[in-house]
C-alpha cells in the first residue's frame, strides 16, 4: 500500500526535523487535483507554526530528504505544500504485489490482537426493527473489515432476553393470547399481545390534550404494572414455569432472528445476550461498592461523574429493589470479554439515542482501571418513506417483507438489463434460477450498500428507485461493473500477468492509484468505524474502471493488450474484495 511505504519514510523525516517530537505528524492526503501530484503532505505548516519559521522555508529543508524509489518527484508549491508524485514502474510493481496477497495489502494491524465486535443486539418478543439492521450492516462490515486486517474477531449479538419485558410478555401471555394466532406466526402474536400491554397500560399524555383516566381507570393500570413486576420477579428468582415461557419466547425470537441472518448473510461467533450476564451482576454492584465507585442514593446505588459532559448524569447501577439494569449487564459484559477473550479492542454498534449509555459505561470502565480501547460505533436513524412496503402489518416493518420487496424490485432490473441486451440483438443467457439468484445479490446487496454508503451519524432516508438505480454511488452499479468487468476478462481467454502492467495512459495510471488506494480506504473505514468511507472509495474505483474499458482499447489494445488485461485483473480483485469487506455478495454475471 502506497502510504505505509511512503509513511514511515515521512514519519522518519518529521521527526528528523523536529527532535523533541512535540508537532503531531501529519499524514499524506491523495491530491484532488491530479496537476498536484499524487499526494499532498502539509506538515511543513504544522511544523512551522511550532517554530516560528516560514512554511516555505521549513518545506524547502524537508523537501530534499524525499528520497525514495516511490517517489519520481518532490516539489513544492504554493506557500508550502509538499506535492508527491509517484514512479510509473514503482506503482506497477506495488500492483502486482498487491495482486499476490489474499488481504490485498491490507496492513495487517490486528496481528496477535483480539476485537470484540458488539452489534445488531435486537430485543426479544419483538420483531427486529430497521434500526437493528443499520447495527447489523454496520456491525458486519467492522467485523469483515477487522477480520481482514488481521485481528482474531468475535462477533457478539448481545441480545435483550432479559429484563422487564418478559413480566410483561408473561402476564399478556397468560391472559390474552390467541392460540391460534400464536400458531400461525408465533412471533407476530407475541408482538401484538406485547403491544396490548403497552397499549393497556398507557397514562394519558396531558400535552396531547389527552384527558386523565377516571380513578377505576388509574387503579387498573396500576394494578396491571404491579403484576407484570410480580411476573418478572418471579422469573428472576428461577420459577418453573415462567422459565419455561422465557425460554419459548426465546426460540420464538431466535427462529425469527436467524432467518434474518441468513437472508443477510451475517454470523456470529457468540450469542451471548444480557440473560449470559444475570449471576454476575451482584458481584459487579459489590465490587463498584467496595472500590468506591458507586455511592447510595435514596436507597438506589449510582454512580456519579467529574467529567463536564457527565457531571448532571449519574447512572443507575442497582435499583432501590436490589435490581439491576441494562448498565450493570453492559459492566458484566465489558468485564467477561475482558477476563475471556482478552481483547485490545470492543466495539459496540447502536443508535445514537445511547450515546449517553456508553459514555457512562466507558467511564465506569476506565476508573476500573480498563485500558482497552473501546468504541461506541452509533449512528443515525433509517427512515422508510411513508408507502415504501407493500406488506406492511400494523405499524411494524418486518425485516423479511423489506428484503423480499428488494429481491423482487431487483429482479425487474435484471429482466430489465436482458431486454436492453435482446434490443441489442444479443441472446438471452441468463437462466430463470440466475435470474433469482442474482436479483438476491442485487436486492439485498442495494439495502446494505445503500446503508452503508452514508456516513452512519446521519439519518437516512431509503428509497428505492435510488438504491435500485444503474448509475450512480449504488449496489447495483457496482456488481454491474464488476460483473462487465468479469466478461470482458473472460473473453481474453488468457490468465492476466501481474507483472504484465505497464502505465501508459493517464487513464490507466489513475486507475492503478485508485486499486492501491483500496486498503488505504478499508483501513481508513476500520478506525473510524465509518464503512462509508470505503464504499465513496469503491464507487471512485469503479467509475475509473469503466473509464479505462470505454475509453481504451483492451482486447484490441494491441502491444498494451496484456498490460490492459492485467491492470483490469488488478483491479476487479479490488473491487471485489472491498464489496466482500462490506458483506455483498458479488456476481460473476447481471
Ligand atoms: N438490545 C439493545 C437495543 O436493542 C442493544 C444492545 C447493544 N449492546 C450492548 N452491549 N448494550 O437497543
Amino acid at each position: 500500500m502506497i502510504p505505509v511505504a511512503l509513511h514511515d519514510l515521512l514519519a522518519a523525516i518529521a521527526l528528523a526535523a523536529d527532535p523533541d517530537g512535540t508537532t503531531p505528524f501529519e499524514p499524506v492526503a491523495p491530491t484532488s487535483n491530479a496537476a498536484h501530484g499524487d499526494y499532498q503532505w502539509n506538515f511543513a505548516f504544522r511544523l512551522a507554526k511550532a517554530q516560528r519559521r516560514s512554511p516555505r522555508a521549513v518545506a524547502e529543508a524537508l523537501v530534499g530528504q524525499i528520497v525514495h524509489p516511490l517517489v519520481r518527484k518532490a516539489e513544492i508549491a504554493g506557500p508550502g505544500f509538499i506535492n508527491l508524485t509517484l514512479d510509473d514502474v514503482e506503482l506497477a510493481r506495488l500492483l502486482a504485489s498487491q495482486a499476490a496477497d489474499p488481504a490485498l495489502g491490507l496492513p495487517q494491524i490486528g496481528a496477535g490482537q483480539t476485537v470484540v465486535i458488539d452489534y445488531s443486539s435486537p430485543n426479544v418478543a419483538k420483531r427486529m426493527h430497521i434500526g437493528h439492521m443499520r447495527s447489523t450492516h454496520i456491525g458486519n462490515a467492522l467485523y469483515r473489515l477487522h477480520k481482514a486486517a488481521g485481528y482474531t474477531t468475535i462477533g457478539d449479538n448481545h441480545i435483550g432476553d432479559w429484563g422487564t419485558q418478559f413480566g410483561k410478555l408473561i402476564y399478556a401471555w397468560n391472559h390474552w393470547r390467541d392460540n391460534a394466532a400464536y400458531l400461525a406466526d408465533p412471533i407476530g402474536e407475541l408482538e401484538r399481545i406485547y403491544v396490548k400491554f403497552g397499549e393497556e397500560t398507557r397514562r394519558p399524555d396531558p400535552e396531547q390534550g389527552e384527558p386523565p383516566d377516571s380513578p377505576e381507570v388509574a387503579a387498573h393500570k396500576l394494578a396491571l404494572s404491579a403484576e407484570a413486576r410480580a411476573e418478572t420477579l418471579k422469573l428472576q428468582k428461577g420459577d418453573a414455569e415462567n422459565l419455561a415461557l422465557w425460554r419459548q419466547f426465546m426460540d420464538v425470537s431466535m427462529a425469527e432472528f436467524n432467518a434474518v441472518y441468513s437472508r443477510m448473510n451475517v454470523q456470529f461467533d457468540v450469542t451471548m445476550g444480557e440473560s449470559a450476564y444475570k449471576d454476575m451482576t451482584d458481584d459487579v454492584v459489590a465490587r463498584l461498592k467496595h472500590d468506591g465507585i458507586a455511592e447510595q442514593s435514596e436507597g438506589a446505588w449510582i454512580v456519579r461523574f467529574e467529567e463536564p459532559s457527565l457531571k448532571n448524569s449519574p447512572v443507575i447501577v442497582q435499583k432501590r429493589d436490589g435490581a439491576s439494569n441494562y448498565t450493570t449487564t453492559d459492566i458484566a459484559a465489558m468485564q467477561y470479554r475482558i477476563e475471556h477473550w482478552n481483547p485490545s479492542r470492543i466495539v459496540i454498534v447502536t443508535d445514537g439515542r445511547q450515546q449517553l449509555v456508553f459514555n457512562q459505561l466507558f467511564a465506569i470502565a476506565r476508573r476500573q482501571g480498563v485500558t482497552v480501547d473501546l468504541v461506541h460505533a452509533w449512528f443515525g436513524t433509517l427512515v422508510l418513506p411513508e408507502g415504501a412496503m407493500s406488506t406492511r402489518k400494523g405499524n411494524i416493518i418486518r425485516l423479511v417483507d423489506l428484503f423480499d420487496e428488494a429481491v423482487a424490485r431487483a429482479r425487474l432490473k435484471v429482466e430489465e438489463l436482458e431486454a436492453q441486451r435482446a434490443e441489442r440483438g444479443q441472446e438471452a443467457f441468463l437462466t430463470d434460477a440466475q435470474k433469482d439468484d442474482i436479483a438476491d445479490a442485487v436486492g439485498m446487496g442495494a439495502v446494505r450498500y445503500a446503508d452503508l454508503s452514508q456516513h452512519p451519524q446521519t439519518d437516512v432516508t431509503f428509497s428505492w428507485d435510488r438504491m435500485l438505480a444503474l448509475e450512480g454511488n449504488t449496489a447495483p452499479y457496482l456488481l454491474y461493473s464488476y460483473a462487465r468487468l468479469v466478461t470482458l476478462l473472460a473473453r481474453a481467454e488468457e490468465p492476466a500477468d501481474p507483472a504484465a502492467v505497464r502505465l501508459v495512459d493517464p487513464l490507466e495510471r489513475e486507475l492503478a492509484l485508485s486499486v492501491l488506494r483500496t486498503p488505504e480506504a478499508a483501513l481508513a473505514a476500520l478506525r473510524s468505524a465509518r464503512p462509508n468511507l470505503l464504499a465513496d472509495h469503491l464507487y471512485d474505483l469503479s467509475g475509473r474502471i469503466n473509464r479505462v474499458h470505454h475509453d481504451l482499447p483492451v482486447l484490441k489494445g494491441g502491444e498494451f493488450r496484456g498490460s490492459r488485461l492485467a491492470l483490469l485483473d488488478a483491479a476487479r480483485r479490488a473491487l471485489r474484495t472491498g464489496l466482500e469487506w462490506l458483506g455483498l455478495r458479488v456476481i460473476d454475471r447481471m
